[in-house]
């Protein structure tokens, strides 16, 4: 059987700047449907205005194919979920998705790897995100990328189930004062 690395040997992996963001911004588009191009093109200014905050892109020669986005500022955790304390001021994985038509091809577990290693960088030892409990998508690949899931919870706008899961790095350990 082919090896995921062998599937993606043509893809390029890049940080978003100034040169290369409408490229997100085209991609962000596409994959949503139906969103304004000079809204996103704001969102995406302001996202990276902060060297807290970085994008990565994945590209098949011109062609954007997937993107992730992570912070490494104190993020609030999501409504409804229990306090997790060591959670915050940690990196968090804010955003990714790869356009349909190049699923499956371990792009977005190379993404993932990409937002990790500039988080450990950065000097961080987590990295968590959350996530619909339905969506299989997220599930496979944030369980194959070494993902524990800490906590689940109703999403108190939407009323769905959510699940926050956390990456540790260098032995750190998971400790929670709250629970
Ligand atoms: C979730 C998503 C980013 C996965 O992208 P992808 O490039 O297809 O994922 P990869 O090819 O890197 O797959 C990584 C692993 O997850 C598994 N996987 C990915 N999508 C899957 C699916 N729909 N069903 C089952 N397993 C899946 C792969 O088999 C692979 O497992 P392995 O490492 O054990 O071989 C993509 O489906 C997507 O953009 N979905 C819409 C946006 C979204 O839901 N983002 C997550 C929000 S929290």
């Amino acid at each position: 059987m082919e090896r995921p690395e062998n599937k993606i040997k043509e893809s390029k992996f890049n940080e978003i700047n100034d040169e290369n963001i409408s490229k997100l911004v085209e991609l962000r588009a596409k994959i949503n449907g139906d969103k304004n191009l000079e809204d996103l093109q704001r969102e995406a200014e302001k996202y990276l205005k902060s060297k807290d905050r970085k994008a990565f892109i994945s590209q098949e020669g011109e062609i954007a194919t997937g993107f992730v986005q992570i912070k490494l500022e104190e993020t609030e955790l999501p409504e409804g979920s229990p306090n997790i304390d060591d959670l915050t001021n940690l990196a968090h994985l804010a955003r990714i998705a790869v356009d349909e038509g190049y699923r499956g091809k371990g792009i977005a577990k190379k993404l993932m790897q990409q937002a990790e290693e500039w988080a450990k960088e950065q000097g961080k030892h987590v990295v968590w995100l959350d996530y619909l409990a339905t969506n299989e998508g997220a599930v496979q690949l944030y369980k194959s990328c070494g993902y524990k899931d800490l906590a689940e919870f109703t999403d108190a706008k939407k009323k769905k189930l959510r699940r926050v899961a956390a990456k540790y790095f260098n032995n750190y350990e998971h400790t929670n004062s709250r629970t």
